[in-house]
């Protein structure tokens, strides 16, 4: 009966496009919510209102005022303000919750009392909805920051009417971010009665620690990752950041969707940042778009040499010490130019700094991070790098792709999903990949590439692959869709555990 119904769903995000974003979780929150509403849920996104989100400037709306939000011993009050994402028929309206106390800051993260912030962003997110009377069927939680929701709802709400039909599901979107904190933060969020959750397979010291994704990962009624090798990866030791045996004992709801990407806002035939735009009927422009970003990185203009890209996070998880390993070789035995954009750990500043330094004619990093630019140099480069140690989804591969430039990929999560490695014998594949984490097997999918890319006609079929393939989200979205009413059911199904334990007692 449900599943023809509409649903109710709350959205939950500590960033989304275009109000605050550090990473590939803002984009699929600005993004994902739309192709659901698209299929006609009427879903909802909140997020804190941080000192970043202009009132003015997104023309938002005073909803609530003085909401009561219990937090430790005490009450503190949010306000609640509402905007939008999309139009027409992807119009999302978006909750913002208000507090000068805790969100009117420069910054999204990073600060001493994050927990604290974000136990406050979800409780006030729940409160909300019982001050706006709006049920929501399914509440959607991401990444840390909303894992407590589910955790919430299976105690301090259990009996609560209002939530007694909401299901929850949890997305986890990298697993080494799992926010980690101390006893302290079960009593602000009101859970000490329940303690720290012990699992017996853990590492001891997991046990006496808040890990706050691994209360959604536990609670939630349904789990999952966005993309099914990510999803099969976490289930071990070496992707689990620790966390695999939980994984391992929620394996029966876990589930991997792979992210889309905004088409309308990515596309090399509308882009108004792009030098020249084109279609994947009309690939032979893109030269000109090579000579501006070529021109743009003080490189010399030339459409003979290949021109690789790297736009990521500059950290750890990227791959970047095995840029810093085969650049040379990349420069001196390939003869290509490299250009790289983004910002993150120092001692990466310092290497690509070095880099260019030493190679000012083949190597340019741009350590900071634009959108303009980055459309730029995805129209612009003819090889995108993406060598990541892990990768739960990737959205830039996907981006790079539908900007025909071709990827060379370490062959993990969302990277392997997306990227087939060309196969000369028979002409199958989209790009490039290599197995094994290590400089030479980036290195030889590299010279691999290149050689390709010297066929021009056998290169003009990878980029036109690249171009065509579907990276929307509306099947994505449908997959969501279905997993919203598989939490509704394993919800009904948990009910039907208690009330038949409530029987038993009664007799
Ligand atoms: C995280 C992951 C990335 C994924 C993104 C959005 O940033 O590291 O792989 O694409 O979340 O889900």
């Amino acid at each position: 009966m449900i599943d023809q119904q509409s649903l109710k769903v709350l959205y939950l995000s500590a960033e989304a496009v275009p109000f605050a974003k550090t990473g590939g979780l803002a984009d699929v929150a600005g993004s994902l919510p739309k192709a659901i509403r698209c299929l006609g849920h009427d879903i909802r996104l909140a997020m804190p209102r941080y000192g970043r989100v202009e009132i003015e400037k997104f023309g938002l709306v005073r909803r609530l005022d003085a909401l009561p939000v219990p937090m430790d011993e005490r009450t503190e009050t949010a306000g609640l303000l509402e905007g939008q994402i999309g139009a027409g028929p992807t119009e999302t309206p978006v909750y913002f919750v208000d507090s000068p106390r805790y969100f009117d800051r420069q910054g999204i993260y990073m600060y001493p009392d994050d927990a604290e912030r974000f136990i406050f962003f979800g409780r006030a997110a729940l409160e909300a909805c019982r001050a706006l009377d709006w049920q929501p069927d399914v509440i959607h939680c991401n990444e840390w920051h909303t894992a407590l929701v589910p955790n919430w709802l299976k105690t301090t709400y259990r009996d609560d009417p209002f939530f007694a039909r909401t299901a929850t599901i949890y997305t986890a979107h990298n697993l080494e971010y799992q926010g980690v904190f101390g006893y302290r933060v079960l009593e602000i969020a009101g859970l000490s009665d329940f303690g720290y959750i012990a699992h017996p397979d853990v590492a001891p010291d997991l046990n006496e620690v808040v890990d706050m994704m691994a209360r959604g990962l536990l609670f939630a009624d349904i789990i999952n990752t966005v993309s099914e090798s990510y999803a099969r990866e976490i289930l071990t030791p070496e992707f689990g950041h620790r966390l695999d045996p939980i994984v391992r004992d929620r394996r029966d709801r876990l589930f991997g969707i792979l992210n889309g990407i905004d088409t309308e806002l990515y596309d090399p035939a509308t882009d108004p940042h792009i030098a020249v735009r084109f279609d994947v009927n009309s690939i032979e422009k893109r030269v000109a778009n090579k000579a501006a970003l070529q021109e743009a990185a003080g490189l010399p203009v030339r459409s003979d040499v290949p021109v690789i890209s790297l736009v990521a996070r500059l950290t750890d998880q990227k791959g970047l010490d095995l840029v810093g390993a085969i650049a040379d070789a990349l420069t001196r035995e390939l003869g290509c130019q490299l250009v790289v954009m983004g910002t993150g750990e120092s001692r990466y500043h310092d290497l690509l700094e070095s880099l260019s330094a030493n190679h000012p004619n083949q190597i340019k990093a741009f350590l900071t991070f634009e959108r303009p630019l980055e459309q730029r140099i995805y129209a612009g480069s003819d090889i995108f790098l993406m060598p990541s140690r892990f990768e739960p989804c990737g959205i830039n591969q996907m981006v790079a792709m539908r900007y025909g430039c071709v990827p060379v990929v370490h062959a993990v999560g969302g990277l392997a999903d997306t990227v087939s490695n060309y196969q000369p014998e028979t002409g199958q594949g989209n790009g490039f990949s290599f197995d094994h984490y290590d400089a030479m097997a980036l290195y030889a999918a590299l010279v691999r590439a290149v050689e390709m890319y010297r066929h021009a006609e056998i290169w003009r079929q990878l980029m036109r692959r690249c171009m065509l393939a579907d990276f929307s989200w509306r099947s994505s979205a449908e997959k969501y869709v279905d997993l919203y009413f598989r939490a509704l059911a394993v919800k009904r199904q948990a009910q039907r555990t208690l009330s038949d334990y409530a029987l038993t007692r009664n007799e």
